[in-house]
Protein backbone atom coordinates (compact mmCIF):
# COMPACT_ATOMS: atom_id res chain seq x y z
CA UNK A 1 0.00 0.00 0.00
CA UNK A 2 1.30 3.21 -0.86
CA UNK A 3 2.50 5.85 2.00
CA UNK A 4 -0.35 8.60 2.63
CA UNK A 5 1.33 12.21 2.56
CA UNK A 6 -1.08 14.33 3.11
CA UNK A 7 -4.46 13.79 5.23
CA UNK A 8 -6.56 16.78 5.51
CA UNK A 9 -9.90 16.32 7.91
CA UNK A 10 -12.77 18.13 8.20
CA UNK A 11 -11.26 21.74 7.28
CA UNK A 12 -13.31 24.47 8.38
CA UNK A 13 -12.08 27.74 7.21
CA UNK A 14 -14.13 31.05 8.05
CA UNK A 15 -12.95 34.58 7.44
CA UNK A 16 -14.04 37.95 8.78
CA UNK A 17 -15.05 39.47 11.55
CA UNK A 18 -17.64 40.20 13.50
CA UNK A 19 -19.40 37.95 11.44
CA UNK A 20 -17.35 35.08 10.16
CA UNK A 21 -18.10 34.17 6.62
CA UNK A 22 -17.09 30.01 6.27
CA UNK A 23 -15.59 29.33 2.88
CA UNK A 24 -14.67 25.78 3.93
CA UNK A 25 -17.21 23.28 4.95
CA UNK A 26 -15.16 20.39 6.04
CA UNK A 27 -12.77 18.83 3.99
CA UNK A 28 -11.70 15.26 3.77
CA UNK A 29 -8.33 14.89 1.58
CA UNK A 30 -6.00 12.34 1.55
CA UNK A 31 -3.26 12.10 -0.99
CA UNK A 32 -0.74 9.56 -1.42
CA UNK A 33 3.15 9.73 -1.79
CA UNK A 34 3.73 10.03 -5.61
CA UNK A 35 0.41 11.29 -6.72
CA UNK A 36 -0.35 13.93 -8.93
CA UNK A 37 -3.48 15.71 -8.74
CA UNK A 38 -5.20 18.81 -10.11
CA UNK A 39 -7.54 20.91 -7.84
CA UNK A 40 -10.59 22.75 -9.95
CA UNK A 41 -13.53 24.74 -9.10
CA UNK A 42 -15.06 27.97 -10.07
CA UNK A 43 -13.59 30.82 -8.69
CA UNK A 44 -14.38 31.45 -5.32
CA UNK A 45 -14.97 27.86 -4.45
CA UNK A 46 -12.27 27.81 -2.30
CA UNK A 47 -8.92 26.47 -4.10
CA UNK A 48 -6.74 29.05 -2.94
CA UNK A 49 -7.28 28.72 0.67
CA UNK A 50 -7.22 25.09 0.80
CA UNK A 51 -4.06 24.94 -0.54
CA UNK A 52 -2.99 27.89 1.53
CA UNK A 53 -3.62 25.55 4.41
CA UNK A 54 -2.70 22.21 3.53
CA UNK A 55 0.89 24.16 3.09
CA UNK A 56 1.03 25.47 6.57
CA UNK A 57 0.54 29.19 5.01
CA UNK A 58 -2.68 29.89 6.36
CA UNK A 59 -4.14 27.86 9.57
CA UNK A 60 -7.88 26.47 9.43
CA UNK A 61 -10.86 27.26 11.71
CA UNK A 62 -10.92 23.68 12.40
CA UNK A 63 -9.92 20.42 11.51
CA UNK A 64 -6.50 19.14 10.86
CA UNK A 65 -4.03 18.53 8.32
CA UNK A 66 -1.75 15.97 9.04
CA UNK A 67 1.66 15.61 6.68
CA UNK A 68 3.79 12.58 6.52
CA UNK A 69 2.07 11.98 10.09
CA UNK A 70 2.60 15.28 11.44
CA UNK A 71 -0.14 17.03 13.07
CA UNK A 72 0.75 20.68 11.60
CA UNK A 73 -1.43 22.03 14.41
CA UNK A 74 1.16 20.74 16.81
CA UNK A 75 4.01 23.02 15.31
CA UNK A 76 5.11 26.52 16.48
CA UNK A 77 5.16 29.15 13.48
CA UNK A 78 8.84 28.51 13.57
CA UNK A 79 8.45 25.18 13.62
CA UNK A 80 6.40 25.08 10.53
CA UNK A 81 8.39 27.32 8.65
CA UNK A 82 11.36 25.11 9.15
CA UNK A 83 8.94 22.52 8.23
CA UNK A 84 7.58 24.18 5.37
CA UNK A 85 11.00 24.46 3.97
CA UNK A 86 12.21 21.11 4.41
CA UNK A 87 9.15 19.46 3.03
CA UNK A 88 7.38 21.84 0.33
CA UNK A 89 7.48 23.32 -2.69
CA UNK A 90 5.13 26.40 -3.75
CA UNK A 91 4.60 27.85 -8.11
CA UNK A 92 2.11 30.83 -7.71
CA UNK A 93 0.47 32.01 -10.46
CA UNK A 94 2.64 35.22 -10.33
CA UNK A 95 6.11 33.57 -9.49
CA UNK A 96 7.21 36.01 -6.77
CA UNK A 97 11.22 36.05 -7.84
CA UNK A 98 12.98 38.48 -6.37
CA UNK A 99 13.81 40.59 -9.25
CA UNK A 100 17.17 41.93 -7.99
CA UNK A 101 18.63 38.84 -8.06
CA UNK A 102 20.22 36.72 -10.57
CA UNK A 103 18.38 33.66 -11.80
CA UNK A 104 20.80 31.05 -9.78
CA UNK A 105 20.05 33.16 -6.77
CA UNK A 106 16.54 33.02 -6.67
CA UNK A 107 16.52 29.35 -7.16
CA UNK A 108 18.93 29.28 -3.80
CA UNK A 109 16.72 30.81 -1.86
CA UNK A 110 15.22 28.08 -0.06
CA UNK A 111 18.32 26.85 0.62
CA UNK A 112 19.55 30.14 1.99
CA UNK A 113 16.58 30.75 4.35
CA UNK A 114 17.95 27.52 6.39
CA UNK A 115 21.40 27.67 6.14
CA UNK A 116 22.25 30.94 5.40
CA UNK A 117 25.34 30.33 2.64
CA UNK A 118 25.54 28.14 -0.20
CA UNK A 119 28.37 25.78 -0.07
CA UNK A 120 29.35 24.14 -3.45
CA UNK A 121 26.63 21.31 -3.31
CA UNK A 122 23.74 24.01 -2.51
CA UNK A 123 25.24 25.79 -5.63
CA UNK A 124 25.33 22.23 -8.08
CA UNK A 125 21.57 21.21 -6.69
CA UNK A 126 20.88 24.50 -8.07
CA UNK A 127 22.66 24.26 -11.41
CA UNK A 128 21.19 21.33 -12.02
CA UNK A 129 17.67 22.34 -11.25
CA UNK A 130 18.16 24.93 -14.00
CA UNK A 131 19.97 22.44 -16.58
CA UNK A 132 16.28 20.36 -15.70
CA UNK A 133 14.05 23.16 -16.71
CA UNK A 134 16.46 24.36 -19.43
CA UNK A 135 17.61 27.63 -17.68
CA UNK A 136 21.27 27.18 -17.24
CA UNK A 137 22.09 29.88 -20.05
CA UNK A 138 20.12 31.99 -17.55
CA UNK A 139 21.32 31.88 -14.25
CA UNK A 140 23.56 34.80 -14.35
CA UNK A 141 20.78 36.91 -15.56
CA UNK A 142 18.55 39.35 -13.30
CA UNK A 143 14.84 37.63 -12.75
CA UNK A 144 13.36 40.25 -14.20
CA UNK A 145 15.03 40.38 -17.33
CA UNK A 146 13.99 37.12 -18.58
CA UNK A 147 10.90 35.94 -20.43
CA UNK A 148 7.14 35.40 -18.33
CA UNK A 149 7.72 31.37 -19.43
CA UNK A 150 10.71 31.46 -18.21
CA UNK A 151 10.49 33.06 -14.55
CA UNK A 152 7.76 30.33 -14.11
CA UNK A 153 10.54 27.60 -14.91
CA UNK A 154 12.72 29.23 -12.61
CA UNK A 155 9.76 29.58 -10.11
CA UNK A 156 9.51 25.82 -10.79
CA UNK A 157 13.49 25.27 -9.90
CA UNK A 158 13.33 27.58 -7.00
CA UNK A 159 10.26 25.25 -5.61
CA UNK A 160 12.55 21.94 -5.92
CA UNK A 161 15.63 23.26 -4.16
CA UNK A 162 15.35 21.74 -0.73
CA UNK A 163 14.18 18.37 -2.83
CA UNK A 164 10.76 18.47 -1.27
CA UNK A 165 8.26 15.47 -0.95
CA UNK A 166 5.18 17.87 -1.75
CA UNK A 167 4.67 20.68 -4.18
CA UNK A 168 1.52 23.14 -4.33
CA UNK A 169 0.97 24.76 -7.23
CA UNK A 170 -1.86 27.80 -7.93
CA UNK A 171 -2.69 28.31 -11.42
CA UNK A 172 1.53 27.72 -11.88
CA UNK A 173 0.42 28.49 -15.43
CA UNK A 174 -2.55 30.85 -15.47
CA UNK A 175 -0.69 33.64 -16.57
CA UNK A 176 1.74 31.48 -19.50
CA UNK A 177 0.54 31.05 -23.15
CA UNK A 178 -0.33 27.82 -24.47
CA UNK A 179 3.33 26.45 -25.36
CA UNK A 180 5.05 27.64 -22.45
CA UNK A 181 1.41 26.48 -20.37
CA UNK A 182 2.80 22.75 -21.94
CA UNK A 183 6.13 23.27 -21.10
CA UNK A 184 5.61 24.13 -17.50
CA UNK A 185 3.10 21.06 -17.08
CA UNK A 186 5.73 18.03 -19.07
CA UNK A 187 8.23 19.89 -16.45
CA UNK A 188 6.00 18.91 -13.67
CA UNK A 189 5.10 15.72 -14.56
CA UNK A 190 8.69 14.34 -15.82
CA UNK A 191 9.74 15.60 -11.80
CA UNK A 192 6.78 14.04 -10.50
CA UNK A 193 8.00 10.38 -12.85
CA UNK A 194 11.31 10.81 -11.96
CA UNK A 195 11.33 11.53 -8.11
CA UNK A 196 8.01 10.63 -6.77
CA UNK A 197 7.10 14.55 -6.14
CA UNK A 198 3.52 14.60 -5.35
CA UNK A 199 1.88 17.53 -6.60
CA UNK A 200 -1.44 19.55 -5.69
CA UNK A 201 -2.27 21.43 -8.59
CA UNK A 202 -5.07 24.28 -8.96
CA UNK A 203 -5.55 24.60 -12.45
CA UNK A 204 -8.64 26.19 -14.55
CA UNK A 205 -6.87 24.55 -17.42
CA UNK A 206 -8.78 21.42 -18.89
CA UNK A 207 -5.91 19.78 -20.63
CA UNK A 208 -3.63 20.02 -17.38
CA UNK A 209 -6.41 18.64 -15.27
CA UNK A 210 -7.04 15.68 -17.59
CA UNK A 211 -3.40 14.77 -17.63
CA UNK A 212 -2.99 14.65 -14.04
CA UNK A 213 -3.32 11.15 -12.45
CA UNK A 214 -6.79 12.45 -10.21
CA UNK A 215 -9.31 15.25 -10.21
CA UNK A 216 -10.31 16.80 -7.50
CA UNK A 217 -13.45 19.30 -7.40
CA UNK A 218 -14.13 21.83 -4.87
CA UNK A 219 -17.48 23.67 -5.03
CA UNK A 220 -18.71 26.12 -2.68
CA UNK A 221 -15.79 25.15 0.12
CA UNK A 222 -17.06 21.47 -0.29
CA UNK A 223 -15.17 18.38 -2.69
CA UNK A 224 -17.77 17.48 -5.13
CA UNK A 225 -16.30 15.20 -7.17
CA UNK A 226 -12.70 13.62 -6.41
CA UNK A 227 -12.04 10.50 -9.34
CA UNK A 228 -8.85 8.88 -11.12
CA UNK A 229 -8.54 9.76 -14.71
CA UNK A 230 -5.29 8.32 -15.35
CA UNK A 231 -5.81 6.58 -18.81
CA UNK A 232 -9.24 8.25 -19.63
CA UNK A 233 -10.31 9.94 -22.44
CA UNK A 234 -10.75 14.36 -22.03
CA UNK A 235 -13.12 13.73 -24.60
CA UNK A 236 -15.31 11.49 -23.10
CA UNK A 237 -14.78 12.72 -20.11
CA UNK A 238 -16.21 16.35 -21.15
CA UNK A 239 -19.95 15.37 -20.36
CA UNK A 240 -19.00 15.17 -17.06
CA UNK A 241 -17.08 17.81 -16.15
CA UNK A 242 -18.40 20.95 -16.11
CA UNK A 243 -16.59 23.87 -17.68
CA UNK A 244 -13.72 24.71 -15.60
CA UNK A 245 -14.44 28.40 -15.29
N1 LIG B 1 -8.28 36.75 3.31
C1 LIG B 1 -9.58 36.63 3.01
N2 LIG B 1 -10.51 37.36 3.68
C2 LIG B 1 -11.83 37.23 3.41
N3 LIG B 1 -12.33 36.40 2.47
C3 LIG B 1 -11.46 35.66 1.78
C4 LIG B 1 -10.04 35.74 2.00
N4 LIG B 1 -9.42 34.88 1.16
C5 LIG B 1 -10.41 34.31 0.43
N5 LIG B 1 -11.61 34.77 0.80
C6 LIG B 1 -12.91 34.36 0.23
O1 LIG B 1 -12.96 32.95 0.27
C7 LIG B 1 -13.61 32.45 -0.89
C8 LIG B 1 -12.69 31.44 -1.56
O2 LIG B 1 -11.55 32.14 -2.06
P1 LIG B 1 -10.35 31.41 -2.80
O3 LIG B 1 -9.33 32.45 -3.08
O4 LIG B 1 -9.96 30.23 -2.02
O5 LIG B 1 -11.07 30.92 -4.15
P2 LIG B 1 -10.46 30.21 -5.42
O6 LIG B 1 -11.24 28.96 -5.63
O7 LIG B 1 -8.99 30.09 -5.28
O8 LIG B 1 -10.83 31.23 -6.58
P3 LIG B 1 -10.01 31.67 -7.90
O9 LIG B 1 -10.21 30.57 -8.91
O10 LIG B 1 -10.68 32.95 -8.32
O11 LIG B 1 -8.57 31.88 -7.53
C9 LIG B 1 -13.92 33.65 -1.75
O12 LIG B 1 -15.28 34.00 -1.57
C10 LIG B 1 -13.02 34.73 -1.22
O13 LIG B 1 -13.58 36.00 -1.37
MG1 LIG C 1 -7.36 30.97 -6.27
Amino acid sequence: MADTLLKAKAIIKEFGAPVPTRVLHGIDLSIECGEFCALIGNSGSGKSTLLNIIGALDRPSGGQVFIEGIDLAGLTDDELAFFRNQTMGFIFQFHFLLPQFTVLENVLIPHLIYRGKADKSARDRAMYLLEQVGLLHRRDYKANSISGGEQQRAAIARALMNQPRLILADEPTGNLDSKNSAHIFNLMRKINQENQTTFLIVTHDRNMAFSADRIIELKDGLIVRDECVCGQDPNQMLAVIEPLY
